[in-house]
Parts: structure tokens; C-alpha cells; sequence
């Protein structure tokens, strides 16, 4: 927030600050989806829905699901919530109780952490290896796992390292949450965003593990419907009432015109999506080759997603800089460019770079970071 707030005021006074900041694509939501919400509005669609979202959305997300990835979701085990944010609020306050240990894999989103304490659960935070690509392990979770445990979160790909699990170490992990009891929730909502030929997986495809598994997934970032709010929860049908319960009493229904634009998404062309994810598999090459010819910057393969998560340590000790923080503070006072310190994903070696900007700002940018580096 601290840098967020720097930036602004930089930006105020005309200095040309480049943004590596955004947790969002920077696409259009596709024509076909805004039409449907057009629609929506036109056909006067603006009223209460069901709380926990319109039939024809929750069999369109199960059915997508299902075909996509194998898992078998009945109607009655889906809420169609506002956004993967709330989806994820709901989960944490129907499932966890006072003193409950919630697993974190680190670095994590910083949501995940906020919202396990509000519920009066205790995050523990599980560090995962950089030289592995950040990647969670079942060897590493079991060490972590405690007699309170009542959740371990997976996000794969993850914000911020872009990190994606092996398939078959997620169903490691999956195994063991079973064995132990615990429920995995995994936060798909990065799920297409995948490179290297990479397909979308589901830990859902384990059906015969259902009993454990809580799938969080949203329409935000795959369909670039950041503002349009619509989430979604997979789980047994305990947690699914249990969450349109609360649902019921705070938020009621998704937004009806939304709940149309998000079926329309998940049922219409899908072109959209392969494009934007051409453009990000470029752009993604682009930043890793500049940024690994900076001398002494590493940075680990992002698998997924759309962040880069550069090792930026060398800079430590030089000029002054301590840590993460004060490297994105000098970064964006003497270059002019806004990153995330790793600091706010539990991490301090690193910063958190979006390349959901344009590939002239990258350029821009990325080149300002190598001669600030240098200049230390
Ligand atoms: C890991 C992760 N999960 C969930 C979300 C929630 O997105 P939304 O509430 O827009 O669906 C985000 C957004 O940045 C995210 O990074």
C-alpha cells in the first residue's frame, strides 16, 4: 500500500511511472460477455436472484468443470458467490473455527492470511523451496501439518510466484489431506493461465477424495470480469449451505446482470481466452529474459499466472537497501517503477512484477530496474 500510495503521488506530480503493480488482466472482458450483460439489463434481469446464484450459471460452471477437468459436481454442491475473494471469505468462516490452523504455503496471496485471522484462525505459514520453483511438496506439508489443523490452502498457479504444482505432487498433497483429515481448498482462479504447453488441472478430478476438497474458482482473471464480481465454490454440500446461509444474511444474491455476462462466458466462444493467453506467454519470455540479464537477479520459472517473482537480494547491502521493501521504495523514487515487495507475501529476497501491462511498458520498465541495479 505504502508503494501504492508513492506511486500515486509521483503520478500526480507528472512523473511517468511505470506499473508493474496490477493483479489484474489488462483485456477488455470480451464483447460476447459484455453483450450478455447488455442483455441482461434490456430484458430486465436487475432483480434478487437465488442467494447462492441462478440455476442455468451453477449448471454451467459444474458442467465446464466436469468436462474440463474431470470432476463430478452436482448443482447442490456449487454457490455462485461475489467474486474468488468472497468465495474464499465464505469457505474460511463456514470451516473454520477459533483456534483452528489454517496451512499457508509461502509466499501466498495475502488475502489468504487476512481472512484466516478475521476467523479467528491461526495462519501458519509453510516456507516452500525458491531452488524448486516455490513449488509445495507433500514431504514439506506432512512436517507442517499440526494437531489443529483444519485447512491447507493451495494456489496453483500461485500469486505471486506464478508457481504450479506437479499433477501428481498436488495428488501427493491431496492424499495426505485426506489421511490427516484436513481440507485442501485449492484457489484455481489462475487455472488457465498456464505456459510451456501446460494443460489446466483440477485436483477435483479426484473425485474419490471429495469428501476433502474445496474448490474456490472465479471468472475474474480468465475472462478479464475483474469488476463484474462472480466467484464460485465446489464442496460438499454441508459447506455449500452452510455458506449460502451467511450469503443469505450479508450479501444475498451475485449481481443478477453479472450472473448472465459470467454464463455467457462459460458457455459461449472461448477464443478470448487463447489470445490473451498468447499475448502473456510473450510477454512472460520477454520478462524473464530481461530480468535474468540483470547481474545477480534470479528469478524461478512462473509456471503460471501472470506475475514474475525476481530474487532481488544482490541489491541488499548496497546504497542502503535492507530488504524488499526498501528496494520497491528506492526502485520507484529513483526509476520510477512500482513493484510489490515480496515482504507482503511472506518473502523478502523478492518483489512481485505483473506483466498485465504492455509490452512498450515492460520494455520501459524492466529496462529503468536493470540500470537502477546497476547504478547501486
Ligand atoms: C490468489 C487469488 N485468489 C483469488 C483472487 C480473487 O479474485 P476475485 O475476487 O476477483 O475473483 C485473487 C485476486 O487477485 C488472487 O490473486
Amino acid at each position: 500500500m505504502a508503494v501504492m500510495e508513492a506511486a500515486i503521488k509521483l503520478r500526480e506530480q507528472g512523473i511517468d511511472v511505470v506499473d508493474f503493480g496490477p493483479g489484474e488482466p489488462d483485456f477488455p472482458t470480451p464483447q460476447n460477455v459484455k453483450e450478455a450483460g447488455i442483455r441482461a439489463i434490456q430484458a430486465n434481469f436487475t432483480k434478487y436472484t437465488a442467494i447462492g446464484g441462478i440455476k442455468e450459471l451453477k449448471k454451467a460452471i459444474v458442467e465446464k468443470h466436469a468436462k474440463e477437468f474431470g470432476s463430478q459436481y452436482d448443482i447442490s454442491e456449487c454457490v455462485v458467490n461475489l467474486g474468488g475473494k468472497h468465495a474464499l471469505f465464505n469457505i474460511f468462516s463456514a470451516v473454520v473455527d477459533e483456534g483452528d490452523d489454517v496451512i499457508i504455503p509461502t509466499p501466498y496471496w495475502v488475502t489468504f492470511a487476512d481472512i484466516a485471522r478475521f476467523v479467528n484462525g491461526n495462519p501458519i505459514f509453510v516456507p516452500t523451496k525458491e531452488s524448486d520453483g516455490f513449488r509445495l511438496t507433500a514431504e514439506i506439508l506432512e512436517r507442517a501439518l499440526t494437531p489443529r489443523t483444519r485447512i491447507v490452502v493451495v494456489n496453483s498457479p500461485n500469486n505471486p510466484s506464478g508457481a504450479v504444482l506437479d499433477d501428481d505432487e498436488f495428488r501427493r498433497i491431496a492424499d495426505l489431506c485426506r489421511k490427516k483429515d484436513v481440507f485442501l481448498l485449492s484457489d484455481e482462479c489462475y487455472s488457465h493461465f498456464l505456459y510451456d504447453g501446460r494443460k489446466p488441472f483440477s485436483i477435483a478430478s479426484r473425485t474419490d477424495l471429495k469428501s476433502h476438497i474445496i474448490i474456490a474458482g472465479s471468472v475474474s482473471k480468465t475472462y478479464s470480469m475483474t469488476g463484474w464480481r462472480i466467484g464460485y465454490i465446489l464442496a460438499l454440500p454441508e459447506i455449500i449451505n452452510a455458506t449460502i446461509k451467511l450469503q443469505s444474511h450479508s450479501t444475498s444474491n451475485p449481481t443478477s446482470i453479472s450472473q448472465k455476462a459470467a454464463l455467457e462466458a462459460l458457455t459461449g466462444p472461448q477464443e478470448s481466452v487463447g489470445v490473451m493467453l498468447a499475448e502473456y506467454a510473450r510477454r512472460r519470455q520477454f520478462v524473464l529474459d530481461r530480468l535474468r540479464a540483470i547481474p545477480g537477479v534470479k528469478c524461478a520459472d512462473p509456471g503460471g499466472a501472470f506475475y514474475a517473482y525476481p530474487n532481488i537480494s544482490v541489491a541488499f547491502g548496497r546504497s542502503g537497501i535492507r530488504d524488499s521493501v526498501d528496494f520497491s521504495a528506492r526502485l520507484l523514487e529513483k526509476a520510477h517503477v512500482a513493484v510489490t515487495p515480496g515482504e507482503a507475501f511472506g518473502t523478502n529476497d523478492h518483489v512481485r512484477l505483473s506483466y498485465a501491462t504492455s509490452m512498450e511498458q515492460l520494455d520501459k520498465g524492466l529496462k529503468r530496474t536493470h540500470e537502477f541495479i546497476a547504478s547501486l
